[in-house]
């Protein structure tokens, strides 16, 4: 498949719930390439698991579901409602941050990966078995043939998460969504893992959707990267773009928040100051305005839409990183002390240390 895979337009995920409607998503749009990796990067809460779990049809019948999703030349939504399941499973996949959420703990590895074959596209016992085998072979796990006859508590955290991406690969999807697929695994796994997702994807010519919190994941791996908050797109582009001339000051505090392998180590971190708010009650003007070092009035009152900055990328904030207005605004705040949502830049100083455990062995 060439050209657009996978085209999001204004999706918009409500949950009526007690306390009032949260609206988890609240119009993203986002298009994709055959072949090509999306990275989606935000804290926890920004409507990351919303997002992927509405283009996969995996959310409760409750939630209130707008917007198109175009997969090809397919209407996603339309495929839901027509139950066409052999979509899901098959073309677009998904691998979970905690494998075991995708794992019958009393079912063989092999029966469960040959499951997916035998269901979706017909294939006989003996055929799915032997594929079963090779697909474990393809995400690395040694012995395969041994692996294909145990249950998945039999193995470590890290080979289960390989069974689950093998699983989520048996009927050669076109994308693969992976949310978090590492973030539940031991510091040397999680570059194994996502090393290994990234050549599955190029062997493979599959496109993939990566969700993570820590932008240091994407950067050497995604095309383009989307960062998401409270529900809304804060700002897109091609990953070296982003990198170079980020415009959002969220995008720029969340860099800040990952260790850089070139500052020494006990470097202090700079914490994004407060915390996202509730999608309950997202106040009308940016989402990011009460935590934001740039805020100026407007920002409080009238929220941004996307604009253009470029090439492919797009931000929405009424200051801008970079630009005049980002400038002048950063340094009226700066010589007041203040920002236009009243929050006290001296925050923006206070530092936490990077943890460091010292070399293997040294404890006690
Ligand atoms: N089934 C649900 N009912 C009500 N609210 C929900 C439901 N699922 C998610 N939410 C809310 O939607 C918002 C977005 O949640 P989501 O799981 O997409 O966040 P996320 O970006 O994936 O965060 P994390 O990094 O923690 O995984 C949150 O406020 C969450 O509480
Ligand atoms: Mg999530």
């Amino acid at each position: 498949m060439a050209g657009t895979l996978l085209s999001v337009q204004d999706l918009k995920v409500g949950f009526r719930t007690e306390q009032g409607v949260v609206r988890a998503v609240d119009g993203v749009s986002f298009d994709l390439e055959a072949g090509q990796t999306l990275g989606v990067v935000g804290e926890s809460g920004s409507g990351k698991t919303v997002t992927a779990k509405a283009l996969m049809n995996l959310l409760p019948s409750y939630a209130h579901v707008e917007g198109t999703v175009s997969f090809g030349d397919r209407d996603v939504f339309a495929m839901a409602a027509n139950r066409e399941k052999h979509f899901w499973g098959v073309e677009m996949t998904m691998v979970f941050q905690d494998p075991m959420t995708s794992l019958n703990p009393v079912k063989k590895v092999g029966e469960q990966i040959a499951e997916s074959l035998r269901v979706h596209l017909k294939k006989s016992r003996r055929e799915a078995f032997a594929e079963a085998g090779d697909l474990l072979e393809q995400v690395g796990i040694p012995e395969p043939g041994k692996r294909l006859t145990q249950y998945p508590h039999e193995l470590s955290g890290g080979l289960r998460q390989r069974v689950v991406i093998a699983m989520a690969l048996a009927c050669g999807p076109h994308l693969l969504i992976a949310d978090e697929p590492t973030t539940a695994l031991d510091v040397t796994v999680q570059k194994h893992i996502l090393d290994l997702l990234d050549d599955l994807r190029r062997d493979r010519g599959m496109a993939m959707i990566l969700i993570t919190h820590d932008l240091g994941v994407v950067k050497g791996r995604a095309d383009e990267i989307m960062v998401m908050y409270a529900g809304h797109t804060m700002e897109e582009a091609p990953t070296a773009t982003l990198f170079s001339e980020m415009r959002h000051p969220y995008t720029e505090a969340l860099l800040e928040t990952i260790p850089k392998i070139d500052t020494p180590s006990h470097t202090r971190l700079v914490p994004i100051p407060g915390r996202p708010p509730e999608v309950i009650e997202i106040p009308d003007g940016c989402p990011f305005a009460p935590r934001c070092r740039y805020s100026i009035t407007r920002c409080l009152t009238d929220r941004p839409g996307l604009t253009s900055h470029g090439s492919g990328h797009s931000c929405a904030c009424h200051a801008p990183v970079g630009t005049p207005s980002g400038i002048e605004a950063r340094a009226a705040n700066e010589s007041t002390g203040t920002t236009a949502a009243g929050l006290d830049m001296d925050q923006f100083t206070r530092k936490v240390p990077v943890i460091d455990f010292g070399p293997p062995g040294a404890e006690g």
